[in-house]
């Protein structure tokens, strides 16, 4: 009994730690992407100074010709280039993870 109750309380925390820290959260994102949308378009595909993220996570690839996924997305936020800063150094890991999140929704 009381080692299913230990069981019990260590399932729940685990539930309850990949829930609050593993996920990215698109609330928080949608406020870091304030910094992008700059350039970014978040509700069309139509270019600004970089390309129109709607249905980013829809496409099979980017603009650099490597498929759509997260660690491609992530790298192009940690590297930029081609006219985007880096942001490895600007934004926590947290904040990369919100903001592609947030990339998935549109
Ligand atoms: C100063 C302008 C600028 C800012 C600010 C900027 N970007 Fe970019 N971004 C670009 C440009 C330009 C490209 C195209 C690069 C290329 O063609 O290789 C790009 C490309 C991208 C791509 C790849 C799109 C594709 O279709 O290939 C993603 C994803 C992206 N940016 C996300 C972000 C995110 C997230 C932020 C904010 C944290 C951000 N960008 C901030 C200019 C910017």
């Amino acid at each position: 009994m009381y080692r299913t109750r230990i069981i019990l309380i260590a399932a729940a925390w685990v539930a309850c730690s990949t829930i609050s820290f593993a996920a990215g959260d698109a609330a928080k994102g949608k406020e870091v992407f304030d910094q992008c949308s700059v350039c970014h378009n978040s509700d069309s595909t139509d270019q600004k100074i970089g390309p129109g993220l709607k249905g980013l996570f829809k496409r099979d690839k980017l603009a650099s010709g490597k498929p759509v996924n997260e660690a491609n997305v992530r790298a192009q936020i940690n590297d930029g280039g081609n006219g985007m800063p880096a942001y490895k150094d600007i934004l926590s890991d947290q904040e990369k993870d919100d903001v592609i999140a947030y990339l998935k929704t549109l």
